[in-house]
């Protein structure tokens, strides 16, 4: 169970891993998440579902390496197995027809609009795509939006693929020019999300998010991922993950969001300290 099936690594900071878990396979809708624990005394880590294989018992979770556990995550290789796989978690996604949306990721984001934007086109949506990175390495599954999508606008920060600036320029360039745009979803950075629905503020369209707190349990039980959305407090991982994002209390989110950087930085050091030492040839996983 939960054996690494395929793995592919996207760029140098971004890896793709297709998992056996057919219970998980069999049900998850897009938007939803699993939490996955690389070893028994292992971190809870949650990762959105990037695509799955209903037929084949497959789920993909596309990860970028942020810390200690996604870094130890990308040293697995196929054939190798997860301790825990968990999901699906978290609401689906509410796919309707609307005629016209806007789906925008950034960075790993673009992985997790993936299975949205698939599914909004499935029922009659006119989709029209934005995924923007800081520079065209950092891209990723180009081909696979272009599918899913109608169409398909690409940004890098640095101007060097597609269109020079932010996801957010195109979109308002997109709400000036067509009025029939009427919901936008938008997954990535904390930051992005924000101006996302800074920039969709003035237009009659609908704007969701999909929070990125950090999670322990997964199961509304901890608290650890508590947002606050219209002045009522909500737990991404059992309300969420997505949420109206013109309620985000955006200053608080992202504040939460950086509460455990002095941990994180001492667990990163550690980690790489004990991997300076090993000499066994293999990156070791037990710190
Ligand atoms: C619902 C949800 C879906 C996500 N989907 C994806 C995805 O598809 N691809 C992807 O690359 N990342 C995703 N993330 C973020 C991912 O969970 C974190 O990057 C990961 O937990 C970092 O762990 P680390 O030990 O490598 O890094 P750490 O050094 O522990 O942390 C690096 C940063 O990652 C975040 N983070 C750390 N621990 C957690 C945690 N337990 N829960 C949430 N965030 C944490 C924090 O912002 C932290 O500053 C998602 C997060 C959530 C909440
Ligand atoms: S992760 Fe514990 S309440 Fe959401």
């Amino acid at each position: 169970m939960y054996q690494i099936i395929q793995k592919e690594r996207l760029n140098e900071i971004i890896y793709s891993m297709w998992i056996e878990a057919p219970e998980i396979a069999s049900s998850v809708q897009p938007g939803q998440f699993t939490i996955l624990m690389i070893k028994e005394k292992g971190e809870r880590i949650p990762l959105t579902v990037a695509d799955f294989n209903r037929e084949k018992g497959l789920i993909r979770i596309v990860f970028q390496i942020a810390g200690k556990t996604t870094d130890e995550l990308s040293t697995l290789e196929e054939g190798d197995k997860l301790f825990s796989f968990i999901g699906p978690l978290g609401r689906k996604t509410k796919i309707e027809n609307h005629g016209t949306v806007v789906t925008v990721g950034g960075g790993t984001g673009i992985a997790c609009i993936h299975p949205i934007t698939r599914a909004l086109k499935e029922v009659g949506n006119k989709v029209i795509s934005i995924i923007g990175a800081r520079s065209k390495e950092l891209i990723i599954m180009e081909e696979e939006l272009r599918k899913a999508s109608s169409q398909l606008l690409v940004t890098t920060d640095d101007g060097s693929y597609g269109r020079k600036g932010f996801v957010t320029q195109v979109l308002k360039e997109l709400l000036e020019q067509d009025k029939t745009i009427k919901k936008v979803w938008s997954i990535g950075p904390a930051i992005m999300m924000k101006v996302t629905c800074e920039t969709t503020k003035s237009y009659p369209v609908d704007t969701i998010v999909s929070l990125n707190s950090v999670m322990v349990d997964g199961t509304g039980m901890c608290g650890s991922c508590r947002v606050t959305i219209g002045g009522e407090t909500k737990f991404v991982c059992t309300d969420g993950p997505e949420f109206n994002g013109q309620l985000v209390n955006w200053e608080e989110f992202m504040h939460r969001l950086s509460r455990y950087q002095e941990a994180e930085k001492r667990s990163w050091d550690f980690y790489h300290e004990l991997n300076r030492t090993c000499t066994c040839g293999r990156r070791q996983i037990n710190g």
